[in-house]
């Protein structure tokens, strides 16, 4: 027989970092450019096997525009996992993920596996056909991989939009959150 384990985990970052495009790719492995942003939040659901057991994600999409911000903690509450998501080529939505992670920190369960991840790498890897598709990298790996150690945190670097470790995320959020 095969177990089946839920797993409540949480999206939250500055607006448009990326978060609604990331679940999309994990979920339905397309990318939609052009998309409106979230507006209180979204909630989608995907089953995982992983080895003897599967796994439904049952995730909350949050807006992150800052009218939304006060909603938050209804979605991490109870969570067992939160990705907090930036842009790396833009400086400010990393100050806004370290915010995200020190109110997880302070207020969300004790145990909550936290995931650090700068989305759009596409910009900056040096694979565009058009310069209409390149950006300058403003967080450094280096740097958000040294916070990341600090304040316990997975971390990872991703693209939505060419499906670069989104994957990854998932499996190695799996893999650190206790399951009953
Ligand atoms: P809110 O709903 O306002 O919180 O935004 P969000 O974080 O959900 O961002 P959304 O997924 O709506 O994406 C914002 C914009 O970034 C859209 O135009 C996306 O097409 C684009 N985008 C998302 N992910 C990527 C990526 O990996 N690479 C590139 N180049 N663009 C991306």
């Amino acid at each position: 027989d095969v177990v089946q384990s839920q797993l409540k985990l949480v999206i939250l970052g500055e607006s448009a970092v990326g978060k609604t495009s990331f679940l999309h790719q994990f979920i339905n492995n397309t990318f939609v450019d052009k998309r409106e942003p979230t507006v209180g939040a979204g909630f989608l659901t995907k089953t995982v096997d992983s080895g003897d057991r599967q796994i439904k994600f049952n995730v909350w999409d949050t807006a992150g525009q800052e009218r939304f911000h006060s909603l938050a903690p209804m979605y991490y509450r109870g969570a067992q996992a939160a990705i907090v998501m930036y842009d790396v080529t833009k400086e400010d939505t990393f100050g806004r993920a370290k915010m995200w992670v020190r109110e997880l920190q302070r207020q969300a369960p004790a145990n909550i596996v936290i995931a650090l991840v700068g989305n759009k790498v596409d910009l900056c890897n040096g694979q565009q056909e058009n310069d209409n598709d390149t950006a300058e990298r403003q967080t450094q790996t280096e740097d958000a991989a040294r916070y990341a150690a600090e304040c316990a945190l997975l971390f990872f670097e991703t693209s939505a939009k060419a499906n670069i470790n989104v994957e990854a995320v998932f499996t190695e959020i799996a893999r650190n959150v206790p399951l009953e």
